[in-house]
């Protein structure tokens, strides 16, 4: 067991930015990490700026994420970051978490992998060269319906497993948000920077992981029709298996609804039979990344493991 906090670095996140924020509350969940330095942006006041709100001393907000590792790397073992997290656009999360691994550090990773599927099998080439962790964050592994359904999967109460249906739509860039400058929808819809999968690679992502993650089996192959669409879009997740006997759903972080086959459909929403999940475990996402068995100093994770979340 480590008897300290584990020491957290951060690439990306910068004021405004989306997910490193729920990457700095996510380690406060269980006051486990603390954050130590950061490079928050590609503008160094910016990452000035951001580190200065984090309540970070100016010496350990960098301005490159080249310089971050650099002098994280050359800090004295007790002070230096035990791992970074990795939070900016799809095109740069090869580079920094290479970099990072190769100094020495674990590496906490935002989906999608990388910008590419030749960058990802470069990066897995990296973790068992260098023995390092890397664990791959999806957001919605962390809600305790996912968890409850995963658990329900597992113990067998849907039977037989004939079909699995997952549904991701997403509102927010069902208009040209990208044309304001001051959106973080720019880079996601620009190939060159969220790389070609598109809408794929940011949310299909999510169902993908969802679909294994809750039934607890693989994805061999896949067939897919890709259009354009802009209209219609609802911002919600939906998530359904139709086993042998039962039909369930998740909307919403802590509820589960589930609706046995055997009992007629109800007349209203509020009608069908609601399963409050209990958190099975309390798991918060990168607060949980094992990294490893080890005292206060010592380098975790020998063996170069993924995990993905
Ligand atoms: N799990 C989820 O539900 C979820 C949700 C949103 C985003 N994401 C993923 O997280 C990543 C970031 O998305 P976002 O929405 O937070 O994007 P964002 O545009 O809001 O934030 C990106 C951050 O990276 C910083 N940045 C850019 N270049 C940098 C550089 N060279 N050095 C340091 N910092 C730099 C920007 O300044 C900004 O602070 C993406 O890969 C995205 O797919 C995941």
């Amino acid at each position: 067991m480590i008897n300290r906090k584990l020491r957290m670095g951060m690439i990306g996140g910068g004021k405004g930015a989306f997910i490193g924020a729920i990457h700095r509350a996510a380690a406060l969940m269980d006051n486990q990490i603390e954050l130590v330095c950061g490079c928050f942006s590609s503008k160094p006041e910016v990452s000035l700026a951001s580190g200065r709100e984090y309540f970070l001393p100016d010496d350990r907000i960098y301005t490159s994420y080249q310089q971050m590792i650099e002098r994280e790397a050359a800090l004295p073992e007790e002070r230096r970051m035990d791992f970074v997290s990795i939070v900016t656009p799809n095109q740069l999360h090869f580079g920094p978490a290479a970099m990072a691994m190769e100094h020495g550090f674990d590496v906490v990773l935002d989906k999608p992998i990388t910008f590419s599927l030749e960058e990802a099998y470069r990066l897995r080439d990296k973790v068992e060269q260098t023995g390092r962790t890397l664990a791959l964050t999806h957001t919605y592994s962390g809600y305790p319906g996912v968890k409850e359904a995963r658990e329900r999967f597992a113990r067998g109460d849907f039977g037989k497993i004939r079909k699995i249906f997952v549904e991701y739509t997403q509102g927010w860039l069902s208009t040209r948000v990208e044309l304001d400058p001051a959106s973080n929808a720019g880079w996601r819809t620009d190939p060159s920077r969220s790389g070609k999968a598109g809408t794929m690679g940011d949310i299909g992502t999510h169902a993908l992981q969802l679909a294994e993650y809750i039934s607890g089996q693989r994805c061999t192959s896949l067939c897919a029709d890709l259009r354009t669409v802009v209209e219609g879009r609802l911002n919600r997740i939906r998530c359904t298996s139709n086993g042998t006997t039962d039909r369930w759903r998740s909307y919403v972080p802590g509820m589960l609804t589930w609706e046995p086959l055997q009992k007629p459909t109800p007349a209203r929403p509020a009608d069908i039979p609601k399963v409050t999940s209990k958190p099975l475990r309390t798991f918060t996402g990168i607060s949980h990344v094992p990294c490893g068995p080890g005292g206060a100093g010592k380098r975790p994770g020998r063996n170069g493991r993924i995990f993905r979340m």
